[in-house]
């Protein structure tokens, strides 16, 4: 018959899954958000919070999008059009679609910048340099246009060749060999990290809440990394539950993905405060600078510091690659099932025009503080609110509109024995929607972000 009848692409395994799912989940988000928003907002204290806002909230949501994905199996666009067919609620995927465009242009840019910057550190272009001559080496990296259009070049190809492969022999081999590389390049950070003299305060800081520093910006921060940090409320759970047959467990899938990515996101706080706090008196709540101002200075200060550094910014590269896939998938799979493109061209374009979009960002001038408000816009206001929003829809759309008897059916099969069911049942129709349109309107409250 025509091409239609082409069997669609699916996961190998269920390990598989797992790993490529959490791999879309571990990114920026851990590493480079997780320690430095923990650093900010009182330690433990966030990190308790953060745990409350992953289980609660991020767990549920998850459900909802792999049961959404599975049933209709098909893209986010597609999977609304095939479960609520003639309604609006289509216009929610394609807004996710679009979101996925957006932080797909906007994360090549600072995943090129990690590339680069695991070059400098394991070229040892940092050695022997101080604070101020860090901010210099980082400013002309940035200024340096060629350099960095070279390196974001370098890792949109990466990303479109692995989404070129397909689902089993392009994503999931590859974060099968990424993501165990990734936690073993953590776990030697971490041991490196605290076995440093006077890492003991580094880890009593992290481990020792303080709820002075908590405020209502605090929770809503905490929220708004959940859904950033296990890539739900645009699709992405949706786009790769698609892919999944119907014997596979989806709640055990979505417990063991948040515990991966909350693992990882733990652990990397343990590669940087004992190391942060081992070193200098700066305080761990040194903000955007953190990544790329501070951390080159404590490889250089730690033994065998070029070797460290490098490594950590090649970790980086790596989480931000397993995104940076799913990212692209999700815009692909739209591409295909709606737009029935064939797989290659689609990442081909989807990749070469996301590509192009971050050209402006990556030619901004090498300002410091241009790349502060860049990212504090983007991290701190425009994916949390399109996040949240779209999990707050989520959650309308799978606990009132599609309804969460239908949710459990689809869950039941692959898991016939749900106990929480009743328990889901509550947190998607009520304390979800109520939660999450709290870090909408704190978001965008003025007297939230003065506190
Ligand atoms: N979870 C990713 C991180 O922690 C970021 C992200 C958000 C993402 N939504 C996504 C990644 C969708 C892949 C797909 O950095």
């Amino acid at each position: 018959m025509n091409d239609n009848s082409v069997r669609r692409d699916a996961w190998g395994s269920k390990v598989g899954f797992i790993l490529a799912a959490a791999g879309s989940a571990v990114g920026l988000g851990n590493i480079y958000l997780f320690p430095m928003n923990t650093g900010e907002q009182g330690g433990a204290a966030f990190v308790l919070i953060y745990l409350i806002c992953v289980l609660l909230l991020g767990v549920p949501v998850m459900i909802a999008e792999l049961s959404i994905g599975r049933r209709a199996q098909s893209d986010p666009v597609g999977a609304f059009k095939v479960i609520a067919p003639k309604t609006w609620w289509k216009t929610l995927g394609a807004l996710g679609v679009l979101t996925g465009f957006v932080i797909l242009s906007a994360y090549t840019v600072v995943a090129g910048w990690t590339l680069k910057y695991a070059w400098i550190t394991g070229t040892g272009q940092f050695s022997g340099v101080d604070s101020a001559g860090i901010e210099q080496t980082f400013k002309s990296f940035v200024s340096d246009g060629p350099s960095v259009i070279l390196f974001h070049l370098l890792f949109a190809t990466i990303t479109v060749w692995i989404v070129t492969g397909g689902i089993e022999k392009g994503i999931e081999k590859a974060t099968k060999i990424l993501m165990p590389l990734l936690l073993g390049l953590l776990i030697l950070l971490v041991i490196r990290s605290i076995t440093l003299p006077g890492a003991g305060e580094g880890i009593s800081f992290y481990l020792k809440p303080d709820f002075s520093k908590v405020t209502v910006r605090t929770i809503m921060l905490a929220l708004g990394q959940a859904f950033f940090s296990l890539s739900l409320g645009m699709g992405a759970m949706i786009t790769y539950g698609s892919y999944l047959s119907r014997n596979t467990n989806l709640v055990s899938s979505a417990l063991y993905v948040s515990l991966v990515d909350t693992s990882i996101a733990f652990l990397a706080g343990f590669a940087i405060f004992p190391a942060l706090f081992s070193v200098s008196e700066l305080s761990p709540g040194a903000g955007t600078g953190l990544l790329f101002l501070v951390l080159p200075g404590i490889f250089n200060a730690i033994p065998l510091g070029q070797f460290f550094g490098a490594t950590f910014f090649f970790l980086l590269a790596i989480a931000a690659l397993t995104s940076t896939i799913a990212l692209l998938e999700v815009v692909v799979s739209y591409f295909i099932d709606q737009l029935h493109w064939k797989r290659g061209p689609s990442a081909l374009v989807v990749g070469s025009c996301a590509f192009l979009l971050g050209i402006p960002s990556a030619l901004s001038n090498g300002s410091v503080d241009f790349f502060s408000g860049f990212m504090d816009v983007l991290f701190d206001y425009f994916f949390p609110i399109s996040l949240a929003s779209g999990a707050l829809l989520i959650c309308i759309f799978a606990g009132w509109k599609w309804g969460t008897q239908s949710v459990m059916e689809e869950v039941r099969s692959g898991c016939p024995s749900f106990k929480l069911a009743p328990v889901w049942t509550v947190l998607v129709r009520y304390v979800c929607p109520v939660a999450i349109a709290f870090i909408i309107l704190g978001s965008v409250a003025p007297w939230v972000n003065s506190s």
